[in-house]
């Protein structure tokens, strides 16, 4: 749909990049252009707001952008009926000035939702009616600014079976379709997407994504994307049926994109970890390229300056394309250099 790739893809990465580029920047951006596809980062909004290196390395190498925290549910409306869009209207700015396209992110996840509601005791019926009324003037209120919204993210666990949360023990699976629709209602042109970490390949987890969006599409719910967020970590590898995996997505009529892609190392790295790491980033890639409605590649943050990894995954880190000085690392001129073949 979006373009046909030849299938020189793995031979051509041999050879040195042509003369035709020399005129564009070299930017993720411009590579990116190139090949159809736009090119992402997540966004730390405190460090946009006081690192203008960081904000000019957000404009300049980056085509769609996706807030890190500022459209999470604790974020929006740390108080009940208290909303606080500020943030994430200042992220919509920004990526109006700088022609980019927004990825919504977060509408229903278990993660990172405010006290009132975690620590509320509400029937069923009042939590349906809470996350409805969250969808819609979430979604209202960013109509016409979103390109994607992440609606339901991290349902399922690896096994496949459903993730036990606030939402499927009070409301059980039929939240997912009631999600899609209140957002598709609020907003018709925004693209809904399911998102998930560990789903890249064939796997039990992404066999459950796939038996749901058959059930959802034969009901008529309005699920358009299967996000990949593709965090990977060179100790575990890189997952191997990704393409398979995106291709059958595909079959069901969505489009497919990675979402929040890093490669995190054990720390202190080395040398070859340095190289796998930039391989992980390479093979996601690839996967994006050789499928045929893969419509973008988001990176959960681009330097190791701003980067959630050392707080959550203890010993490691440098999970980004550029260090922590904004150097570029190979992973940085591999994702590049793909891109420039795709
Ligand atoms: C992370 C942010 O990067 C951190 O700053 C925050 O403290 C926790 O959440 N999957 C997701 C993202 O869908 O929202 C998470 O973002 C990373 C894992």
């Amino acid at each position: 749909m979006r373009r046909t790739l030849t299938l020189t893809l793995a031979l051509a990465l041999v050879l040195p990049t042509g003369a035709a580029q020399a005129a564009a920047p070299d930017t993720l951006r411009a590579a990116a252009r190139g090949a159809g596809i736009r090119i992402g980062t997540a966004v730390d909004m405190s460090a946009l707001d006081s690192d203008a290196r960081y904000r000019d390395l957000v404009g300049a190498e980056f085509s769609t952008v996706t807030a890190e925290n500022v459209m999470k549910w604790e974020t929006l409306e740390p108080t009940r009926g208290v909303h606080n869009y500020g943030p994430a209207d200042e992220l919509v700015q920004f990526a109006r000035q700088h022609d980019q396209k927004l990825r919504g992110h977060v509408l229903v996840w278990h993660s990172q939702n405010p006290a009132w509601l975690t620590g509320g005791d509400y029937s069923p019926a009042e939590l349906r009616q809470i996350l409805r009324e969250h969808i819609v003037d979430t979604v209202t209120h960013f109509k016409g600014k979103v390109w994607h919204w992440d609606v339901v993210n991290e349902i399922f666990n690896d096994d496949g079976t459903w993730r036990d949360t606030i939402w499927y023990r009070n409301l059980g699976p039929g939240f997912v379709a009631d999600a899609f629709r209140w957002a598709h209602r609020a907003d018709p042109a925004a693209k809904l997407y399911l998102n998930d970490y560990n789903n890249e390949g064939l796997s039990p987890k992404s066999d459950a994504y796939y038996a749901l969006v058959q059930q959802l599409k034969a009901e008529g719910v309005p699920v358009q994307g299967y996000g990949v967020q593709g965090h990977l970590a060179t100790q575990y590898g890189v997952p191997q049926t990704t393409l398979e995996n995106l291709r059958r997505f595909e079959r069901l009529g969505l489009d497919t994109a990675f979402t929040e892609v890093d490669v995190r190392i054990p720390l202190p790295a080395d040398s070859a970890e340095v190289q796998a790491q930039a391989q992980g980033f390479t093979t996601l890639m690839q996967a994006c390229l050789l499928a045929q409605r893969c419509v973008s590649y988001t990176l959960w943050g681009f330097t190791d300056r701003y980067n959630w990894v050392p707080g959550v995954f203890d010993g490691q880190g440098e999970a980004t394309p550029l260090t922590a000085d904004f150097e570029r690392k190979p992973a940085y001129r591999s994702i590049r250099d793909t891109l420039r073949l795709g």
